[in-house]
């Protein structure tokens, strides 16, 4: 990937520039668990974007993007907004660090990525973190690490319409090799968690299959929980986010509150406290713990959640047959992956199962990914 951009930058631009990079993510539990600070638990993976960026003197930005096989040009005021939604995420980086007082100037750009898109790994965040990092790099900008990674979450908000948490960013920020880690989305308190489950893989299934309007459904569930957390803090004034609710005090709402919004609720309210639950079991190498709370969340994810799929659930289905440890959606849902925490003595049955079936039923096999658990931005 290096080679090729590298190649197209000189064809471009007649010169050499720096080398960044971001990555893709997982995330071992906790999911719809950010926007309502609670903790989520992702790593960074070895598949992820890569850029060439060098400063050109004048107040344009020139991009390329291999991928895509287009070229773009943008200016940085807010009136610039390039139409290609790929561009726009660069775009949105570059206003969001001027936003934080960075002095941004323009630059020449060629970009390639191999985090497979739509299946949940966060194609989009390694995009934004790796230009939120470089462009702090080379302008001195002087923003720590949690900034970086507010920077991708505005630009998903404020130029890309989704409401996201701070999740994808953050572990393509602050991801380290051979670490999973703990985020306290409400504090930012993180801790680093090395993992290395003994006896077992962790191995994504694509179902290949990517919903349309992903991104509005995604914002209606932030909504609810919203909705929900607000009703619940008329009687506890204390609670700031869905994170510091109690059942019990759901509960005290139900009548308040929609059918709807309060199956999203209970869904985040369990989802928080699985998330510590695992990293118990994890202190204690127990894995059969961390496989059953993976179970639950897809069962969460699936009926109360509602943004699983047909196709999910079936690969969900499949692992349980198989005899699993830990299956479930990942990411945001509606399309993308199912994570497995597969024993190794099994990963070859499941695979060769998961394949068949899968392709029996939906005329393609789904497609495999080993995950490892890689660094965050950086410059290479
Ligand atoms: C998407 C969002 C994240 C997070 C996950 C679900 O990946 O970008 O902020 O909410 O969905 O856990």
């Amino acid at each position: 990937m290096k080679t090729k951009i590298a190649e197209k930058f000189k064809t471009l631009f007649g010169e050499d520039g720096d080398f960044f990079a971001s990555a893709g993510r997982i995330n071992l539990i906790g999911e719809h668990t950010d926007y309502n600070g609670g903790y989520v638990f992702p790593g960074a993976v070895d598949k992820g974007i890569m850029a060439e960026i060098k400063l050109n003197g004048t107040d344009k930005v020139h991009v390329y993007s291999l991928d895509m096989d287009e070229y773009v040009e943008f200016g940085l005021n807010e009136e610039d907004a390039p139409a290609q939604s790929w561009a726009r995420y660069i775009f949105g980086v570059c206003r969001e660090t001027i936003k934080r007082g960075g002095k941004i100037a323009g630059f020449d750009t060629v970009f390639a990525g191999d985090v497979p898109l739509g299946a949940g790994m966060s194609s989009s965040a390694a995009l934004e973190s790796t230009y939120a990092f470089a462009l702090n790099y080379l302008f001195d900008c002087n923003i720590d690490k949690f900034e970086l990674a507010r920077i991708g979450q505005s630009t998903e908000h404020n130029y890309c319409g989704v409401k996201c948490g701070i999740m994808d960013q953050f572990a393509s920020v602050f991801g380290k090799a051979g670490n999973l880690m703990r985020l306290d989305c409400k504090t930012m308190e993180y801790k680093y968690y090395p993992f290395h489950p003994e006896g077992y893989r962790l191995v994504l299934l694509d179902s290949v299959v990517k919903h349309e309007l992903a991104s509005s459904a995604y914002n209606k569930r932030r909504e609810s929980c919203e909705r929900a957390a607000a009703a619940i803090r008329k009687n506890h004034p204390e609670v700031e986010f869905l994170r510091d609710a109690r059942m019990e005090w759901l509960e005290e709402v139900r009548t308040v509150i929609s059918e709807e919004d309060y199956m999203r609720a209970e869904y985040v309210i369990d989802e928080v406290q699985r998330v510590l639950d695992v990293c118990d079991a994890l202190e204690k190498d127990d894995y059969e713990t961390v496989g059953k709370k993976m179970y639950e969340t897809h069962y969460g994810m699936s009926r109360l959640y509602e943004v699983s799929c047909e196709e999910l659930d079936y690969l969900n289905d499949i692992a349980k047959e198989c005899g699993v440890t830990g299956s479930r959606v990942m990411g945001g849902g509606f399309g993308g992956c199912t994570i497995n925490l597969v024993r190794n003595e099994l990963y070859d049955s499941f695979i060769e199962k998961a394949k068949k079936a899968f392709s029996e039923k939906y005329g393609h096999e789904p497609k495999v990914y080993d995950v490892v658990i890689s660094d965050g931005a950086r410059k290479l």
